[in-house]
């Protein structure tokens, strides 16, 4: 075995420090719940700064932090009332500048998200127009159409809202009648649409932009980037071909092409933007939220002048099937590739169910897939994001009380879908702790399951004697960003052209996904779906093991038998090219 190193390489260069983010490990923090340091339940900035350290200690390079602005919360932060102050359930800006500061003695990069297809009703801009008769210019920073139908009580078009329901909702007058126009909202009715054809919306997110950047953090995640701009004269769903089901709630990729996401004019925006980050002596970097059909639309995005990344979302879907994830890893790569960009790969977000609980409705099962899917996608070129709480092994919360449950999802469809809750309970720190270490106290805004003692970060990262348990879900997390960062093949460190790049190997079993990493040395990622052990044939020296003591890893006369459910990392032995 080799023994993998934590310490980040001094990057060679200047320029390889400038492209950090093309392999970087970022960590998602869901701020509500990751740590709350006043005892109300709800996490916050000065909980975040506290518990830093256990992030850094894990290896990532960076953190992204969900949004913290001033807020209503009816989504999570995603409605946004003023994009340049924090509200005071999350703390203060000092508290913001603090948490930067930390971050960055920590040699965490930092990335913050913006929200610029939508803000909060509490917004200023919604408070004045609202307080006017439609055709007031106050509601042109807004989508606003007169209804169909007598009275144009009907909706001006039959766009469906992404959390179910129509995506317009009445304006009424003071004393509550109608007026017959409506404004758009393509989530809550409580986040109503900026139309980015008005001035005031792209100074204000510019402003916003430097704002943060001014503070220095490194970088944007941008919220619903595909959705900036709507076709003139808002053509319907049905005249491109659509027919939204009832009640849908999903319209992103599931129902385009479609005039309110992915037009042309939007890469505009972000060539701006781009404009606007280049303009520091450091780098400053964007992440796309990008849902859209194909990877050569998805790579639109990504071009030189554009966003930097872009999330690549098909693993949050793909079901445990190689060919389906070989599919993706490939068309990925090629579309980016033509670009010059790289692929930004993701498995769990604050929006889906953890992945822990995706690939088998039987937990052990889908924990062990996760293991073997996160060792595959960590191996893979290109950055990768990670969610709080996956390092832990946490599974979904079906089961949350409905009377606890907070997604617009859940209310908006009566409660046919569940909504997003179940990937947002609040962490648990330590087993032995009212809130397992969320706050100091027992409080936290969602309930946390009777059974999450044995994934708070002190039990399943210690054995008793301070030891690192070699089988837990953080060991693993911790080893493989450590050989992600010590293996030039892998990341970190190495911006050689040749360095890096992906070969598949064929092992003649179609559920077993092979490739090489080019290094030197080079490493060969393996991930077995099928139901049989796999033969990788050679002499191999094992860098890492998906499976612990449940799947282990065989040496046999032929090579090194990888079993089913389990990914590993290898490397040439003892010291040969690897065999072709
Ligand atoms: C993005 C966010 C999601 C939010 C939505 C509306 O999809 O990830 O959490 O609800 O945008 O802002």
């Amino acid at each position: 075995m080799t023994s993998a190193t934590g310490d980040r390489p001094t990057p060679a260069t200047d320029a390889a420090e400038a492209q950090w983010w093309r392999d970087a490990v970022v960590y998602q923090i869901y701020v509500r719940s990751f740590a709350d340091s006043d005892g109300d339940g709800i996490g916050d900035l000065p909980g975040i700064t506290s518990r830093l350290d256990a992030i850094a200690d894990l290896g990532v390079d960076a953190v992204w932090l969900t949004p913290f602005y001033v807020s209503p919360q009816n989504d999570g932060g995603y409605d946004v009332a003023d994009y340049r102050d924090v509200d005071p359930l999350f703390g203060t800006l000092a508290d913001a500048e603090r948490l930067i500061e930390r971050a960055h003695e920590l040699d965490l990069r930092v990335i913050v998200d913006i929200v610029p297809n939508h803000t909060s009703v509490a917004h200023r801009w919604f408070v004045e127009a609202a307080a006017t008769p439609p055709g007031d210019p106050a509601w042109d920073r807004y989508h606003v159409q007169p209804g169909t139908g007598p009275d144009g009580g009907q909706p001006p078009n039959d766009w469906v809202s992404v959390f179910g329901g129509p995506a317009w909702s009445p304006i009424v007058s003071r004393d509550g009648t109608p007026t017959g126009y409506w404004y758009l909202h393509l989530f809550d009715d409580s986040q109503p649409d900026l139309n980015w054809s008005h001035p005031d919306v792209a100074a204000e997110m510019a402003a916003t932009l430097r704002f943060w950047f001014d503070r220095g953090v490194d970088g944007f995640r941008i919220d619903v980037a595909h959705g900036l701009v709507k076709a003139d004269g808002y053509p319907s769903l049905a005249s491109v071909g659509q027919v939204p089901e009832e009640g849908a709630v999903r319209l992103f990729e599931d129902v385009q092409p479609a005039p309110c996401w992915d037009q042309p004019e939007v890469h505009e925006i972000f060539r701006s933007w781009r404009q606007i980050a280049d303009d520091y002596p450091e780098p400053r970097v964007f992440c796309g939220e990008v849902w859209v059909t194909t990877p050569a639309r998805q790579a639109a995005y990504v071009r030189p002048d554009e966003l930097h990344t872009v999330f690549n979302f098909d693993f949050l879907k793909v079901p445990w099937h190689a060919a389906g994830i070989r599919e993706i890893v490939d068309g990925s790569l090629y579309a980016n590739g033509l670009v010059g960009a790289p692929t930004t790969w993701v498995l769990s977000n604050h929006d889906v169910t953890r992945h822990a609980s995706r690939f088998s409705d039987r937990p052990e099962l889908a924990l062990l897939r996760a293991r073997a899917m996160t060792t595959f996608m960590l191996g893979l070129p290109g950055p990768a994001y990670l969610y709080q709480g996956e390092e832990l092994g946490l599974p979904e919360v079906f089961n949350l009380p409905p009377e606890s449950r907070a997604d617009p999802i859940f209310f908006r469809t009566s409660g046919e879908q569940l909504g997003r809750d179940g990937c947002r309970v609040p962490l648990p720190w330590i087993a032995d702790h009212p809130s397992y270490g969320f706050g100091p106290g027992a409080e936290s805004w969602l309930p946390q399951p009777a059974s999450w003692a044995r994934f708070a970060r002190d039990t399943s990262s210690r054995e008793p004697g301070d030891r690192l348990d070699p089988e837990s879900v953080p060991t693993l997390y911790r080893r493989l960003l450590a050989v992600r960062r010590s293996h030039p093949a892998l990341g970190m460190g190495n911006f050689e052209p040749a360095a890096g790049t992906l070969a598949w190997v064929e092992v003649g079993d179609a559920d077993v996904l092979c490739f090489d990493r080019m290094g030197p040395p080079n490493v060969r990622v393996v991930l077995n779906c099928g139901r049989r052990e796999v033969t990788v044939p050679g002499d191999w020296r094992l860098i890492v093991a998906s499976g612990g003591r449940r799947r282990q890893v065989r040496a046999t006369e032929e090579g090194l038998s990888v079993p089913p459910d389990c990914a590993v990392w290898l490397e040439a032995a003892p010291n040969g090219e690897l065999p072709t």
